[in-house]
């Protein structure tokens, strides 16, 4: 079959042969506790859910302007101007399906054949595929555990020197280490770009509301304005809105660059759903207690989570300051032989501890992080607990 070389690059994930495995044993009936999902349990908040029924009834069911419908574009740029201080006007607004979208988007109207592009690693796995289907090249920039996996002004520095890149690519909080990038590291990380005028940044904020531990998340256009004509922030409803499934995601940047990747999606989806855009306007209008009770919940699941992993013997995790995910660093488990299991990576470790504990994680692999596995605390308390138990048994059977 005929198969376009942009996808020779492109890899079915890596996690999707876990994912099957862990659902064929569900349907089997086996009790399988999973830490792989990337998306929060709680429902979308009812008011959300009526102003979509409402808008329906109403008759909202015909196309938008493809950049959005101007009074979702304007209550975005107010939002976004009242949360983080940077004062946005709504044509610095598009509307699109997911964060995903407009992050194509965004690298689609970036980035031609051969650019090169850096990504910090551990990355969100669709960074490097898309900026492949784009025809760009991917230098990932290595980041360490012992520096929480944030990029040193050093290292963005060697890299741009050696890479000459078009964009890089900044997630803070990130998927999936958790770790936010400071104020201060921002400064000291501005001043790098400064020196490169060329480099274009995508600043992916998603799970900007969800930080813990008394972080406040902080905006690279609030810290460096002056990069803004060459920024473009990405963000979206479905983290901290709980709106995974209404697929709704915008953008901030540059009227110029907004209306270059208007171009770009009015030739492939047109507008994000119009009743869908009217549910998010309701979002931005929450009480924000609603918005913080979630926050909450996440926050005493990751203070469980790391509780229990630290009595695992053997593993360790820099306790995420943001997101919901931990990134478990099971090195020690990663060659083994014991009996029947043979153990070379975190593949294999993910699929034993799914065989043998029916527990599902994701290998670390899938984001450039061999010898992890990325635990979700997107789960109710119990399911935490018991199902990190379930791991330290399983490891401790490798152990004995
Ligand atoms: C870092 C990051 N950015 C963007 C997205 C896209 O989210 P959505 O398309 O649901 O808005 C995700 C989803 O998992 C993510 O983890």
């Amino acid at each position: 079959m005929k198969k376009a070389k942009r996808l020779d690059h492109v890899q079915a994930s890596l996690t999707l042969a876990i994912t099957a495995k862990a659902a064929a044993m569900k349907s089997e009936g086996i009790d399988i506790i999973s830490f792989g999902a990337g998306e929060p349990d709680f429902d979308t908040p009812a008011p959300v859910v009526e102003a979509a029924k409402n808008a329906l009834d109403h008759g909202l069911t015909r196309y938008t302007a493809v950049a959005g419908m101007p009074a979702l574009r304007a209550e975005i740029a107010a939002w976004y101007g009242r949360e983080f201080g940077v004062e946005t006007a709504p044509d610095q607004v598009i509307v699109g399906i997911g964060g995903k979208q407009v992050i194509y988007n965004a690298i689609m109207s970036i980035i031609d054949a051969g650019d090169m592009v850096l990504i910090p690693s551990p990355y969100w796995l669709s960074y490097p595929a898309m900026v492949h289907l784009a025809g760009g090249e991917v230098a990932f920039i290595e980041t360490r555990e012992e520096e929480k996996f944030l990029m040193t002004p050093n290292m963005l520095e060697e890299a741009i020197v050696k890479h000459a890149p078009k964009l890089l690519i900044l997630n803070s909080p990130s998927n999936p280490t958790g770790q936010c990038y400071t104020e201060s590291d921002l400064r000291a990380l501005a001043d790098v770009l400064r020196r490169h005028p060329d480099v274009n940044i995508l600043w992916d904020n998603i799970y900007a509301h969800l930080t813990y531990g008394g972080f406040r998340h902080v905006e690279l256009a609030k810290v460096a304005p002056d990069l803004c004509p060459r920024l473009v922030t990405t963000g979206g409803f479905s983290k901290s809105f709980a709106m995974t499934g209404w697929r709704l995601g915008f953008a901030i940047a540059d009227p110029e660059r907004i209306r270059m990747m208007t171009t770009i999606q009015s030739h492939s989806t047109s507008n994000a759903v119009s009743f869908a855009q009217a549910g998010a306007l309701a979002a931005l209008k929450l009480d924000r207690a609603v918005l913080e009770n979630m926050r909450k919940a996440f926050e005493n699941r990751r203070n469980i989570i790391l509780e229990e992993i630290s009595k695992i013997d053997g593993v360790s995790c820099a306790a995420p300051m943001g997101a919901f995910y931990v990134l478990l660093n099971c090195k020690k488990y990663c060659n083994i032989e014991r009996g029947l299991h043979w153990i070379q990576g975190d593949v294999d470790l993910a699929k034993y501890i799914l065989e043998e504990g029916h527990v599902a994680t994701v290998p670390g692999s899938a984001f450039g992080a061999p010898g992890y596995l990325r635990l979700s605390f997107a789960l109710d308390e119990e399911g935490i607990r018991k199902g990190i138990q379930r791991i330290a048994d399983a490891l401790a059977t490798l152990n004995a």
